[in-house]
């Protein structure tokens, strides 16, 4: 039997200032499927981030319901079962990217000895053996992405949020990345991530949503984009088309 493992009806968000009012998503209404990796496209300000952050209960929206696993995502039994890799990190610089990850291991109530367990694996797959006891504020971007990765990971999570987790990645740590998200899938994760990399999402997305304006404007099969017999031979291809000015 398929299981939904994130489903949102009818969200919508407005941004709220003293002195401005932005509607940021409209009447937003799709559902990802557990083991399917799903890709959240968009062009910049779309609303890419406004809808994860929604899912994650980190925004709240003025109409429509947010469930995750069937839980409600305000609550706990919804939030537990989730990773997230943020789109900016912004951490504890003065921390060493152990001390970080052991201080989330501690918030996650993960025990220690199956935290350090699960971070020095993590950093043997990503190649940041030598780098644990770095501060964070010595880190490169694509090292902080990777330490932003493994954050998300600790909780060994049922359904995976990744806000552009490619950006600032070198070739190797994408190929890296790829395989990850891969893996997951066999174990029978969900992952969800937004991207403008859209050669990678093409390589191992099941579905992608297209976000636009704060508006769905399509979710397809990857594979029935690269299958149709029509002038999209991309997913790029096949974006461009779908997002051009009308
Ligand atoms: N805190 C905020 N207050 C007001 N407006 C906001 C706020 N955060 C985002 N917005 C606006 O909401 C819209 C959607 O922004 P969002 O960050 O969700 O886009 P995005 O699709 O993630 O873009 P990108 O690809 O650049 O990351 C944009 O017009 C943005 O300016
Ligand atoms: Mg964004």
């Amino acid at each position: 039997m398929v299981e939904t493992a994130l489903s949102l009806t009818g969200v919508g968000v407005t941004y709220k200032g003293k002195n401005y009012t932005k509607e940021a998503l409209f009447e937003l209404s799709f559902k990802v499927e557990r083991g399917e990796i799903f890709g959240f496209l968009g062009p910049n300000g779309a609303g890419k981030t406004t809808t994860i952050k929604a899912i994650l209960n980190l925004i709240y929206p003025n109409t429509g319901q947010i469930e995750i696993f069937g839980c409600p995502a305000s609550k706990v039994c919804a939030r537990k079962r989730i990773g997230y890799m943020p789109e900016i990190a912004n951490y504890y610089w003065y921390l060493t990217a152990k001390e970080l990850l052991l201080m989330y291991a501690g918030i996650l109530n993960i025990p220690k000895a199956l935290a350090l367990k699960r971070i020095d694996s993590f950093f043997e797959i990503v190649g940041l053996q030598d780098a644990g006891n770095v501060l964070m504020k010595n880190f490169s971007k694509g090292m902080m992405q990777k330490v932003s990765l493994a954050q998300a990971l600790l909780n060994d999570p049922d359904l995976l949020i990744l806000d552009e987790p490619a950006g600032g990645l070198d070739p190797v740590a994408r190929t890296q990345l790829r395989s990850l998200i891969l893996e997951l899938k066999n174990k029978g994760k969900t992952v969800f991530f937004s991207s403008h990399e859209l050669s990678e999402v093409e390589l191992i997305c099941d579905r992608v949503g297209i976000l636009k304006e704060g508006r769905l404007l399509k979710t397809e099969k990857v594979k029935d984009i690269l299958n149709q017999k029509t002038q999209h031979q991309s997913l790029e291809n096949y974006f461009l088309n779908i997002i051009k000015p009308e």
